[in-house]
């Protein structure tokens, strides 16, 4: 907490600035859509990395919270957080001696694994007295993490079943590959087919009488076109909680721009310098915003253009005299002023930062919250 509420403007920027009521809004709204169509809430921590924030969305009905790494869950389950995923695989024995140091039967950790390289460095490492559950990763044409041969996957369901450390838990499917196409009905129709292909996975199951209690996947791009498959548990979904330019430049079942959920974070920078009349220069640049898709774009002044200069750095400009370098056009824009971006992608934008300033309802900063999984990408 603040001593006192203080103006976004009066932040020392660039700031990672959460408006609270957004933010609560879009979990609402994410839990409301789920449960009507009776799937479960599992929402992955990997976009927030606050334990603040997991608990918000455990209030809000969650199942259980996703995490990338075990780093990040052992700072989900150190805050009380009663049930985590790892949703990349475990394959090593070091990383194996990570979860054994994590799991305990205070909390259900659940873990992803693709191979049997990786159940072999489980069963190396946990200690007798512990117990696990396994989700079998399970990939059909994104080619990032999962298995995709049957016999594998009879295998480790077969190994599994013989350790009593370990619990077959379900299986995962995420189509990372699918989430961003701009286009609804292509989107969907490509998260059907892929879930389609996994039916002789589910046939397996079936022949040896094995349940799957979880069948986990799905993300923001396709959390109103998951809902209608009917294997399909519960949702992953990350990034919905902010919302970053990345997902608003992606159509809707209606529209061509996203809908359901609104702009909860931004970054906050000042314009320091103007070399120039027709650009003007704000403080934050590549160690301010994630680099890898879009451009960030002013809240308010959409028409500017961003453009990275650098680490600290970012010029703003109109588009028309970025074809006339010298043009001196009115900018909307004063040296000094504290202008709020929607950041490109929010997780790794996120990670940049060591706390969320939190701006309530009264449109104050009240106070912040720590970032603690910042880093944690082991
Ligand atoms: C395995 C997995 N599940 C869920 C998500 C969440 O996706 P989104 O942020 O698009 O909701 C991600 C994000 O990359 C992911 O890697």
């Amino acid at each position: 907490m603040l001593s006192s509420p203080i103006e976004v403007a009066q932040l020392p920027t660039p700031a990672l600035v959460l408006d609270r009521p957004t933010m609560d809004a879009n979990i609402g709204a994410m839990a409301k859509h789920l449960a009507s169509h009776h799937k479960g809430f599992r929402p992955h921590a990997k976009t927030h990395k606050c334990p603040t924030i997991a608990k918000a969305q455990m209030a809000a009905g969650a199942v259980g919270i996703c995490t990338a790494k075990v780093s990040e869950a052992a700072v989900m389950l150190n805050a009380g957080i009663a049930s985590v995923l790892v949703t990349s695989p475990v394959s090593t024995r070091q990383k194996a001696q990570a979860v054994n140091a994590i799991a305990s039967n205070e909390a259900e950790l659940l873990l992803v694994v693709d191979s049997v390289v990786g159940l072999d460095a489980l069963e190396a490492e946990i200690d007798a007295n512990k117990t696990v559950g396994v989700v079998l990763d399970l990939d059909v044409v994104m080619g990032r993490t999962g298995l995709r041969e049957d016999d594998v996957f009879l295998r480790l369901l077969d190994r599994i079943h013989e350790d009593p450390r370990f619990y077959f838990a379900g299986v995962q499917h995420y189509a990372g590959h699918i989430m961003h196409i701009p286009e609804f009905e292509k989107r969907r129709e490509k998260s059907l087919r892929s879930w389609d292909r996994l039916a002789t996975k589910f046939q397996l199951l079936e022949q040896r009488g094995v349940r799957a209690d979880i069948v986990t996947g799905g993300g923001t791009g396709t959390y109103d076109i998951d809902v209608g498959i009917e294997h399909l548990t519960d949702l992953q979904v990350g990034s919905y909680i902010f919302m970053d330019e990345e997902y608003r430049q992606v159509g809707g079942a209606d529209s061509d721009r996203f809908k359901g959920f609104d702009l909860a974070l931004t970054v906050a920078c000042t314009a320091i310098s103007q070399p120039q009349p027709s650009a003007i220069t704000v403080d934050g640049g590549y160690k301010a915003f994630a680099s890898d898709s879009v451009n960030p774009v002013c809240d308010g002044l959409p028409e500017l253009q961003f453009r990275f200069a650098g680490d600290e750095h970012g010029v703003l400009l109109r588009p028309e005299a970025a074809d006339k370098p010298g043009d001196n056009q009115g900018l909307g824009v004063m040296l000094g002023d504290v202008l709020e971006f929607a950041v490109p992608h929010c997780d790794p934008t996120v990670n940049l930062h060591d706390q969320y300033w939190v701006r309530e309802e009264d449109g104050m900063v009240h106070g912040y919250w720590p970032i603690s999984a910042r880093g944690c990408s082991w």
